[in-house]
């Protein structure tokens, strides 16, 4: 196990950016960089032993500031989508960013993203980034201060733990936006990855990706990925919600007890034999499968990125869930910690 760190690049305005690399015993790593707290590499094995990157991302500073895919960035105050960018916290009403067709509020803006986070190594195979959200910030209340460990274990467990509190009555959802390629992205989209999902109900939207309240069976849907299927299979299907958002762009509301860590998703790539699972504790996960990504940004190693090159497990608070009274809710009081653990393993 070891944790070292290296010079990344420099922000515009000269702020030092760090690349923080954790190598567990079996030679698994994953890269954190500082600027946004970015998980930037996760490389891993395929069935012959070749080392290969599975995060679909970039590789210069200059790419990771003018990107709007988020991509491996923690999200914050908010992530995912608020209607019209407004929200309540007791009799109090917020408007915050509306970065979104100048209407909704996406992933809280670009504050959490873009922010270049304080580091330190806590362990031989952690790291602890730490910001401090400053209240108003995008319109969002509270001075929040934030912590997230990566910690990378030999169960071969990418293991992302979230802390933040605030010192007014807030919300807070925190997520971690990585686009995963189990073939890495050189060898093109993910649309034969096999999924399951631990999830029996997703959250159908309206035209802005604003859930309408319904909480939908996926049984007999192309949203049905109970039993494992490709992700391609039915994502071309003649379903509203697919054809809305050019395929899945949705939050499902993950079985079991909030609260509790269990199992979101399993992932698995037949031809490079890599797997991925994801376990949280969180009520819901954004499954994105990378729809607007357009052929228009180059990723690592010279790949151009086109649809479909990545796809997303954002684990999450449901899409606006303030304004939804019957979805779990993530307004937190004063001084009152919310806390939160996802876990990617390979
Ligand atoms: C959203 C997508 C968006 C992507 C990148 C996802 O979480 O649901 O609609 O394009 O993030 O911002």
């Amino acid at each position: 196990m070891s944790v070292t760190k290296t010079h990344y690049a420099f922000m515009p305005d000269g702020t030092e950016v760090h690349l923080f690399t954790i190598t567990n015993n079996n030679e698994i790593s994953a890269g954190i960089i500082t600027k946004g707290a970015t998980l930037n590499s996760f490389t891993c094995p395929d069935k012959n032993g070749v080392m290969g990157d599975i995060i679909m991302g970039f590789d210069s500073i200059d790419n990771h500031i003018t990107s709007g895919t988020y991509t491996g960035q923690v999200i914050g105050q908010y992530a995912n989508r608020l209607c019209g960018g407004r929200f309540k916290v007791g009799d109090t009403e917020y408007q915050v960013t509306q970065n979104e067709k100048g209407k909704t509020c996406l992933h809280g803006g670009a504050e959490y993203s873009s922010a270049v986070w304080k580091a330190i190594i806590i362990d031989d195979n952690a790291v602890e980034l730490t910001y401090h959200s400053p209240d108003g910030k995008e319109g969002f209340p509270g001075n929040v201060d934030v912590t997230v460990v990566y910690r990378l274990t030999d169960r071969n467990e990418l293991e992302i733990n979230y802390k933040a509190v605030s010192d007014k009555d807030t919300i807070i959802n925190l997520t971690n936006h990585a686009y995963f390629n189990l073939g890495t992205p050189a060898a093109g989209d993910v649309l034969d990855h096999e999924l399951q999902l631990f999830c029996d109900y997703f959250t159908p939207t309206d035209a802005d990706s604003i859930p309408t309240g319904e909480i939908r069976s996926v049984k007999g849907t192309a949203f049905d990925f109970t039993e494992t299927k490709k992700i391609g299979r039915d994502i071309a299907a003649d379903d509203e919600q697919l054809i809305m958002c050019r395929g899945y762009d949705h939050n499902f509301c993950v079985n079991g007890e909030a609260g509790k860590l269990r199992l979101v998703a399993k992932v698995t790539d037949e031809k490079s034999g890599r797997k991925l699972e994801v376990m949280s504790d969180l009520p819901g996960v954004q499954l994105y499968t990378g729809n607007f990504i357009d052929g228009s940004e180059t990723g690592k190693d010279g790949v151009v990125l086109q649809q479909h090159y990545g796809f997303c497990l954002e684990t999450q608070y449901y899409p606006d869930t303030p304004n939804q009274p019957s979805f779990p809710q993530c307004t937190f009081k004063a001084g009152e910690v919310f806390k939160s653990t996802t876990i990617f393993k390979v």
